[in-house]
């Protein structure tokens, strides 16, 4: 008897670990964002003014790399308190590093600092990734 009573108990704290274990696991969220149908994670980068990598990074325990298991009214956390870059540029078709931290006023040092998705020479960059061109220095945890 107890012992079903304690699975019963277990189960439903199993379920409410599933559901809200990622917002739970970022008490310190800044800003939250609830996925609509049709959103990709640059999409939603895009919309909100989050770094690619910032959104990336702090959803890595419920979003996979590829980005391709987003579900629609799940809640994520866009970025960390005292860690959300919220200043941000969308690249464009032809952009380079040069163009961007030239546009933001940005060093190049700091712009590779705060996206460290961006390889040292920039030639991975892409159409439609949402960079952090913030001046202040965030600090990941990556290193
Ligand atoms: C994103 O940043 C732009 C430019 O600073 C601003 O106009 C816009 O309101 C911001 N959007 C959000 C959702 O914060
Ligand atoms: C961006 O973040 C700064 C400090 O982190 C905050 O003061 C500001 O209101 C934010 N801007 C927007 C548009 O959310």
């Amino acid at each position: 008897m107890l012992a079903t009573r304690n699975l019963f108990l277990f189960s439903i704290v199993a379920v409410a670990f599933k559901l809200y274990g990622g917002v739970v696991a970022q008490a310190d969220c800044a800003r939250f964002y609830t996925v609509s149908s049709g959103d990709t994670c640059d999409a939603i980068s895009a919309k909100k003014n989050v770094s690619t990598f910032q959104l990336a990074t702090v959803n890595k325990a419920i979003i996979d790399p590829a980005c391709d298991n987003l579900a629609v009214d799940e809640v994520i956390c866009l970025g960390i308190t005292g860690q959300d870059c919220n200043v941000t540029d969308i690249v464009q078709s032809g952009d380079s590093c040069a163009v961007i931290t030239a546009a933001a006023g940005v060093p190049l040092s700091t712009l590779l600092a705060n996206n460290p998705n961006i390889n040292t020479d920039c030639s991975n960059i892409y159409p439609g990734e949402v960079l952090c061109t913030s001046t202040q220095a965030f600090d990941y945890g990556t290193a």
